[in-house]
């Protein structure tokens, strides 16, 4: 039995949770699921990155105030999560007193890399960063993300010496010491590590209020990589106690657009403090509705407790597990939801199980458990090898083939006509029903609730069919 930890990006609380936020959390849910399948001690991250001039400006606009504004949209992360069926047995915040002492504890630690210097250049208010002169003549002054201006700054702030670090950091992706997932991206990251220059971790007081205060400079509060990134160890209780049971991460999955921080400025950091690097950062794409990115302004953004709400939690899982590869960007809209909702969970699955059911039911199929397909799931070695390469849509897709192949199965064995001539039905419907526990074992990290239900039909001592199916046709 291995320790098994996971973790996920925090998101800021700018807001409620959007679609885009489920990848993370339905990704390293369904590796936790099969993780603790394995018989593994699992440990999953999860929590809320609090601090900002965007989200105190969000509370001041709305005239919350700004501990309340946090506290409510942290919750309604918490409540998403379990909304998910993600099963994270942390829940981290940036505003945690232990958060951020712990926090400044790392910053000690690592100061030898970090020293003061003045930035003079380009600023961008919306993505609250700062901009190079490249950008700047690229997008002729005018930031494409929030149409405003670029604006002149000068400021006095703290950098992290990443070149401290390069050499390592290339080595340790390079001999995949920390392998970066999908390893397309690995070429991507080694280029911008090349060229990664130091970073600005603090800004002055007068620009940044809501923020950890830098130990030792009350004129400076850390800008948010230091503070978010700190987390997956904070969490775990460093600087305060030993966390090699846990660290490193058996993995750390991210969206795309965060992959650089979590390959540059977090080994360097975990560099500086003497600590491992993560075995694996995995990286999902992003999702988009109908081709478009999703905005506010375009009018085009999907609520993701309407999804879930529509058909229940597994066809939400379903869909962005299956339709979306978990390397890629992926597509959602209605239409497609509601064709995958119908034309594969309520016909291929749904139905399979209830027919299946119904038969066995009058045949008095019994006595079946899940020690025989527990034993297949650890002895099916392409599935295994698909989910220890994180190559889950992929496992997913094989697990469904073969619920496929018990359909075709019972049409061309036609049970029902064995027990229409008088013969024994039974043999085939249970090994047919066997054949469905095998799969649903496989399904198990991917839809918890469903699965939950066709073990309980399955392994009853008397099969007695849903009352009505798994997936009611809409
Ligand atoms: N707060 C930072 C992360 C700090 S981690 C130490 C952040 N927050 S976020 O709210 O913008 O994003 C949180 C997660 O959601 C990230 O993994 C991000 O890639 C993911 N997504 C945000 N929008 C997304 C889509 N439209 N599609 C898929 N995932 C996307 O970044």
């Amino acid at each position: 039995m291995a320790k098994i930890y996971l973790t996920t990006a925090i998101p800021y609380v700018n807001g409620a949770p959007h679609l885009g936020h489920t990848m993370d959390y339905i990704i390293a849910d369904t590796f936790s699921r099969y993780h603790k399948l394995l018989g593994d001690e699992v440990r999953f991250q999860a929590g809320t990155d609090e601090h900002g001039n965007k989200i105190f400006q969000k509370a001041a606009a709305s005239n919350i105030d700004i501990q309340d504004y946090v506290d409510q949209n942290s919750l309604k992360f918490q409540n998403f999560i379990k909304k998910l069926h993600a099963e994270n047995t942390d829940f981290v915040r940036t505003t945690d007193a232990d958060h951020m002492r712990r926090c400044q504890a790392i910053w000690q630690k690592i100061s030898d890399h970090i020293y003061p210097s003045k930035y003079e250049g380009w600023y961008c208010s919306g993505c609250e960063s700062y901009v190079t002169q490249k950008e700047y003549d690229e997008n002729h002054g005018v930031c494409p993300d929030h149409q405003k201006p670029y604006e002149k700054l000068s400021e006095e702030n703290y950098y992290f010496r990443i070149s401290d670090f390069k050499d390592q950091i290339r080595e340790k992706i390079i001999s995949h010491e920390m392998l970066i997932l999908p390893e397309f991206r690995e070429k991507e990251i080694l280029k911008m590590l090349d060229d990664a220059p130091d970073v600005s971790v603090s800004r002055p007081k007068s620009q940044l209020t809501w923020g950890i205060p830098v130990p030792g400079n009350d004129e400076q509060v850390m800008y948010v990589w230091i503070d978010a990134l700190s987390n997956y160890i904070t969490v775990l209780g460093y600087a305060d106690n030993d966390i090699s049971d846990w660290w490193p991460a058996a993995v750390q999955f991210v969206g795309k657009d965060i992959l650089r921080f979590h390959t540059i400025i977090w080994p360097a950091m975990l560099l500086a403090l003497g600590l491992p690097l993560p075995k694996v950062i995995c990286s999902h794409g992003f999702i988009l509705a109908d081709g478009q990115k999703m905005s506010k302004s375009i009018g085009n953004v999907v609520d993701p407790n309407e999804v879930i709400d529509k058909y229940g939690i597994d066809a939400c899982r379903y869909y962005f597990l299956r339709h979306v590869d978990n390397f890629s960007d992926g597509d959602f809209t209605w239409d497609k939801y509601d064709s995958a909702y119908n034309t594969e969970l309520a016909n291929d699955l749904g139905n399979l199980v209830q027919r299946l059911a119904t038969m066995s039911a009058k045949n008095q199929v019994a006595g079946l458990d899940t020690a025989e397909s527990h034993s297949a799931f650890l002895d099916d070695q392409d599935y295994l090898d698909m989910m220890n390469r994180f190559e889950f849509t992929k496992a997913f897709d094989y697990a469904w083939t073969k619920v496929q192949a018990i359909n075709k199965r019972i049409d061309d064995e036609k049970p029902w006509e064995l027990a229409k001539k008088g013969e024994d039905a039974k043999p085939v419907l249970t090994s047919l029903c066997k054949d469905l526990l095998n799969v649903n074992e496989l399904l198990k990290p991917f839809l918890p609730v469903t699965t939950a239900r066709i073990e309980e039909v399955f392994t009853a001592d008397q099969i007695v069919p849903p009352a009505t199916p798994l997936f009611p046709k809409q």
